[in-house]
């Protein structure tokens, strides 16, 4: 325990900040937390019910999320006093941000340690499936192989075709410059903002209205956050614009797909694939589509690097303890004021 000297009451206690974490992160994060905080963490390898989640945070002053956790009104409303909610992903639509800014709680995420490794992922996505290793793999098992053919297992050639990126953020440019340096793509995207020249010129891409990227893409691949605007961007309709030969890659969210939308156009043959990360009600999966030999399916694990989660990890501590200390965290995310941040350690 620390103690302050105090002019006008003498000594004082200074107790540790409390932080709730609700679920085990790789241990450089919860160490760093520990140097600063008293640390619980959810000693169960699954995520918590909501009265858990409010019951672990009651008393505390920050809470470390994961974006399996749904952080509602409801749950922020428990505990105003919070000084942080540190989310352990970039993407934070699992945290009901508006909320927090009313309660005046900083919001934090994880940028930029995980674009290449999302970036590689989509990439390894999208070979996979235009190659079918994974279909290839499950056939030599299975005792199929009774040597070379000529229209074994063909599948779609990846250098020089032309690449869709869906949001030219930090992921979707990572991905450009695999496509432009590595295989020789042409890439076309689309931003709810309209072009960015400075990243066009350095990138070699060309900005696309979103029905022409549709039409015109051999690969579509989606770089956007969740948000009410991204919601089932692609969806029926926009199945219908794409080539069907088409391949669509989802490192994302899942909800930015129309899920039944997407089984419907695999197996009525509008798209010749899709290689998913990410589902609309994770971990479920629209029905029809773990059946689908067209779909390439993975359990959300983008940025699921030994390196890159014990990045997240410490990244998600050093907000947290910006904050307990009173600093502005480094990744905040909301505008909070200040003035009405209850910062009192
Ligand atoms: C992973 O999906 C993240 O947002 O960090
Ligand atoms: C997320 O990190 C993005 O900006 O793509």
């Amino acid at each position: 325990m620390k103690y302050l000297k105090n002019n006008k009451k003498g000594v004082i206690k200074i107790k540790k900040p409390k932080v709730f974490v609700t679920r085990e992160i790789p241990k450089p994060g919860l160490d760093l937390l520990r140097k600063f905080c008293e640390v619980e963490v959810n000693s169960h390898d699954r995520v918590l019910t909501k009265q858990e989640i409010i019951k672990g945070i009651k008393g505390k002053d920050a809470l470390l999320c994961l974006l399996t956790d749904n952080i509602d009104e409801e749950i922020i409303a428990s505990n105003p006093n919070l000084k942080v909610i540190a989310n352990y992903a970039v993407g934070y639509n699992n945290i009901d941000v508006s909320s927090a800014t009313k309660y005046s709680i900083p919001v934090t995420n994880t940028p930029g340690v995980l674009t290449d490794t999302t970036a590689d992922l989509t990439f390894s996505l999208l070979m996979c499936a235009a190659r079918r290793l994974v279909e290839s793999d499950k056939f030599m098992r299975a005792g199929k192989y009774k040597g070379w053919g000529p229209m074994l297992m063909l599948g779609h050639e990846i250098t020089g075709k032309t690449i869709g990126i869906i949001g030219l953020g930090r992921i979707g440019s990572a991905v450009a410059k695999r496509a432009v340096n590595g295989f020789n793509m042409k890439v076309i995207y689309y931003e709810h903002d309209g072009p960015k020249p400075e990243v066009d010129k350095a990138l070699g891409a060309r900005y696309a209205d979103f029905d022409q990227l549709l039409k015109e893409a051999d690969f579509i691949t989606l770089h956007v956050p969740l948000n009410d605007q991204t919601k089932h961007m692609i969806s029926t309709k926009e199945f219908g614009l794409m080539k069907n030969t088409a391949i669509l890659i989802n490192t994302s969210r899942g909800p930015v797909i129309n899920e039944k939308a997407l089984v419907e156009a695999l197996k009525k043959g509008k798209i010749a694939g899709a290689a998913l990360d990410v589902y609309e009600e994770e971990p479920a999966m629209a029905p029809g589509l773990k059946e689908l030999d067209n779909a390439l399916i993975v359990p959300h694990v983008g940025s699921a690097t030994i390196e890159t989660r014990t990045k997240m990890a410490t990244m998600a501590a050093e907000n947290v303890v910006a904050a307990v200390q009173c600093k502005v965290p480094p990744n905040l995310v909301n505008r909070v004021s200040l003035e009405q941040w209850k910062c009192k350690i």
